[in-house]
Order: structure tokens, then sequence, then C-alpha cells
């Protein structure tokens, strides 16, 4: 990309709320593809899939933070003990101030205790979120009461766009964050490419740390995704609520059944909703009539776990050195403290 073009994509708009909170957003249009147009080509495709980043509407989120307070969904509980433990730990590789800029806006106890974390050590901390989603604006008016020495600049953009933004925003070193294993939900093609562009938008002495879902006993891994109380089935139904209620879409929700498996020769969790019929449904809005089999089942997400070694083999790739890792007592879930490898 020229200079021009990154100058040209680098045209925000600053929004000062108040003296402790503002944020940008992109200027003039930004070509995004709709909701329409992605659900139009991917229901045509032989596989038929629905992009798990549209699961993620108001019910949706709810839903998500059901399930992240499940029993069976270890992960959020596991990385929460890391975070816990990780103030001594973490607080010898930040040399100097550093922002905490979070891919993903979080209001959740998560950021909080990286906020505390930074908070111990600094005089006062700078918090960037960066999410797509206008939600940023509440969730940050909500921390921005509970810490009196936290300034708040969100980045409504996408991660890599925002990512760069920050590049040439000044110099004040970053703590990037990346947290709840949700790097999981790229492929692997996607993610790979995902994290050498976080790579090369990253200064010399900026931090990024990851938090990965680990390889575990397959039981305990479709228990997480397959929860007692149906919370993760509801989740995975919403996802054609939205489609009939944003796209003018006829799902009977009824005909449709949750259905998650880990895949052991790829290592990942693999989440379907399946046709019990035979069915056509209309989706007006996505110019589609959409023909299923029974048993037919439309693929809505993945969720990769990682070993070591691949955690090990993917940060290099990117171009990453591991400063440290961390994990919680049952070794479920890891932390992963990544620098630039120049
Ligand atoms: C956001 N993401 C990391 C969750 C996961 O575990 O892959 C989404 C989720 N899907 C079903 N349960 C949770």
């Amino acid at each position: 990309m020229s200079l021009k073009e990154i100058q040209n994509n680098m045209e925000y708009q600053k929004v000062i709320l108040d003296q402790r909170l503002r944020y940008y957003e992109p200027n003039g249009e930004r070509v995004y593809k709709t909701f329409a147009d992605e659900i139009s080509n991917s229901l045509r495709s032989n596989q038929k899939s629905i992009n798990p980043k549209f699961f993620y509407d108001e019910k949706g989120s709810n839903l998500f933070e059901k399930i992240c307070a499940l029993p069976e969904y270890y992960l959020t509980n596991a990385e929460i003990s890391i975070l816990n433990q990780l103030d001594n730990k973490i607080s010898s590789h930040l040399d100097g101030d550093f922002r905490l800029v979070e891919l993903g806006s979080g209001s959740s106890t998560k950021t909080r205790i990286l906020i505390q974390i930074l908070e111990s050590l600094q005089t006062y901390v700078e918090y960037i979120p960066i999410d797509i989603s206008r939600i940023l604006k509440t969730s940050s008016r909500i921390l921005q009461s509970d810490f009196k020495r936290l300034n708040i600049t969100g980045i409504i953009d996408e991660y890599e766009s925002g990512l760069k933004f920050l590049k040439y925003y000044d110099t004040k070193k970053n703590l990037i964050i990346f947290l709840g294993s949700s790097f999981g939900n790229f492929d692997l093609e996607d993610g790979s490419k995902f994290l050498s562009e976080i790579n090369s938008a990253m200064k010399k002495d900026d931090l990024f740390l990851i938090g990965l879902d680990l390889v575990k006993d397959k039981k305990i891994l479709e228990c997480a995704y397959n929860d007692s109380e149906g919370i993760t089935a509801q989740f995975n139904l919403n996802i054609l609520s939205r489609i009939n209620s944003e796209l003018g879409g006829n799902f009977d929700l009824q005909k449709f059944r949750h259905h998650a498996v880990y895949n052991e020769d790829q290592n990942k969790i693999e989440m379907y909703l399946r046709s019990i019929d035979r069915q056509t449904i209309s989706i007006p809005q996505a110019d589609l009539t959409l023909n299923l089999e029974k048993d037919e089942l439309i693929h809505t997400e993945n969720s990769q776990k990682f070993t070591i070694s691949n955690i090990k083999q993917i940060s290099e790739k990117a171009g990453f050195e591991i400063k440290d890792m961390w994990y919680d007592e049952k070794q479920y879930f890891a932390m992963i403290l990544l620098s630039k490898n120049d």
C-alpha cells in the first residue's frame, strides 16, 4: 500500500465525549461487505455456512456473556485465574509506561484485572478499545466511572485498521490484548494472516498478550460447547433469528438443532445448525431461496484448540518472539506474551 493510501485510510474523525473519554471513527464511507451480501454468498456455497461474527447482535452478545458464566465453559474462569496471578509476572516485562489496547471492547472482569495491574505501576492508565461495534461507547462509560485514573480513547473500526492507525498516532508503547481465545474462531489461514497484520501494525517496543484455549480431552471440550442448560444452543440458533429480523428471513427455529463436535484430527470444535427436515427458506433481502435437505448442516463456527508446539509455530511464522507463557492450574488455557522479532 502506498503512503497516500495509508493516509487516506487513516482519516478518522475525533469525537470528544468528556475529558477522559473520546473516540475515533473513520471519516466517510468505508466499504464493508454487508450482512446481506455475506449471507447471500455463504448460504449459496456447497457447504452452507454463516460467519460467526454475526452471532453478536445484542441478544447474541448477552447469550455469550451467559455462556462465559457456565460451569462447563471453563475458558473464562481459566483465563481469569491466569490474569489474577499475572501482576508480578508481567511487570518484569513492562519497561516504562504502557497503554492498554484491547482488540474487542471489554467491560468484563478480564479487562479490569489488566487495568488494575497497569494502575498499580503507572500514575494513570490509557485504555484504547478497538471494536467495530458502537457497544464500545457503553462499555467504556462503565469502565470510566469505575476507574478514576483511566483515560479512554475508543477506535470504532476493524482490528487491523485500528492498529495501523495507532501505529502512526504517537510513540507511546502499547500492550495489545486479544483475550478469550477469540483467535480460535479464525480459520488457520485467516488466523495466520491476522497475526502477521497485528505484527506489522506493532511498534518495536509494543507487546501482544493473547489468550488461547489448549487441546484437551474430547469430553471436556464437547461439554463446553453442549452445555446442559442449552445456552450455547440458543446462542447458535439466535443467528437464524437475526437473519429473520434483519433480512426478512422465515427460518423456523423449531426446525433446527444445535450440533457441536470436536474434530480430533484438526483440534477444533465445529459448530453447526442441523435442519431436522427437508425445507425451503426465503431470505428476501439477501435475494435467496434456500433449499435444505433433512439433516443438512449449516456451519456456524470453528473454535480451534492449540498445542504448545502449534503456538510456537504460528507465533514464529507471524514474526513474533515468545517473551513468556502462563497457564491455569489444570493447564486448560494459556496466555502468551509476544513481542516483535526484529
Ligand atoms: C468467542 N469465542 C472464543 C467463543 C468460542 O469458544 O469459540 C464463542 C463460543 N461459541 C460457542 N461457545 C462460545
